[in-house]
């Protein structure tokens, strides 16, 4: 078994891990979420599928050309995810024209185990979510990041605040965010994004979510959930819960009717001011 294989597989091993907790958390209930992994670099031998075929996509990715992206499979539950992750999702590889493209399983890269017997899941295919996932990784690769994963899921208290009109914008939830817990700050200085509610699984969301993308990391779909970027799948997921424990604290102090006091603006400033650039 060769080095790179062995890199997807620990990979995977992390992804299992984080779909657990996603589960646990109550961010994943039945098929929530979906996630997405550039392994373009992981990949050096030619596969030449049995089960792939050529299909095309309604718009070309420039950036994607001759990539291999890993994505969960639509449909899945990620507490399953945790149990096979290998069985639950797919491989898309875009060809060189950018927008033509086949579909493979995980076990045409590397041997994978027997998958857990689920007549669930009787065909998997890519999420729902494949436009934004497509999207965001052709433009991470246009602009040359770092960033390689795609974690989306639906926690609990981060909906709860986009359901309230006079918090609706970027702005005042990052306040809130910032406000209830230092650690906000100093990993997420930017803050979050936030787009208005949208259509799961369109065109619209995707091309919406890269622009929000140019300035953060973590997106806020309106009355929907999160998506978060990442170099790896447990950084993506600490992004989500450190802003997720915000909300919660912000909702546990109203909830015992009392009005969070909130970080003052210098504390704010003194923990850009220390840790800027320190975290990435
Ligand atoms: P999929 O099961 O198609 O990934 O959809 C889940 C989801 O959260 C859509 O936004
Ligand atoms: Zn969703």
């Amino acid at each position: 078994m060769s080095k790179n294989v062995k890199t997807l597989n620990s990979h995977l091993k992390d992804i299992s891990e984080i779909t657990g907790y996603l589960s646990q958390r109550g961010w994943a209930e039945a098929n929530a979420g979906n996630i997405s992994f550039n392994i373009t670099d992981l990949i050096r031998k030619k596969v030449v599928a049995k089960t792939a075929y050529v299909n095309k996509f309604k718009k070309q990715f420039t950036y994607l050309k001759n990539s291999y992206i890993w994505l969960t499979g639509a449909g899945v539950r990620m507490r399953d995810l945790a149990k096979d992750a290998e069985n639950l999702s797919l491989i898309v590889n875009i060809l060189d024209d950018g927008i033509s493209y086949k579909i493979y399983k995980v076990s045409e890269f590397i041997k994978t185990k027997r998958p857990v017997k689920n007549d669930l899941y009787p065909e998997i295919k890519p999420t729902s979510e494949l436009p934004t996932h497509l999207a965001i990784h052709n433009y991470l690769c246009e602009k040359k990041m770092t960033e390689k994963f795609i974690l989306h899921t639906h926690p609990t208290e981060l909906i709860a605040l986009t359901q309230i009109k006079k918090l609706k914008s970027a702005e005042k939830i990052n306040k809130i965010l910032w406000g209830m817990h230092p650690e906000t700050k100093i990993f997420l200085p930017e803050g979050i994004g936030f787009i208005p509610y949208t259509l799961p699984g369109t065109e619209r969301i995707a091309e919406l979510t890269i622009k929000a993308f140019e300035n953060h990391r973590v997106i806020l779909w309106e009355k929907h959930g999160c998506i978060a970027i990442s170099e790896n799948i447990i950084k993506a997921y600490d992004l989500i819960e450190i802003i997720t424990k915000s909300a919660k604290i912000f909702f546990l102090c109203k909830s015992a009717k009392f009005r969070p006091e909130y970080l003052a603006d210098y504390q704010i400033k003194e923990l850009s001011d220390k840790y800027l650039h320190t975290i990435n």
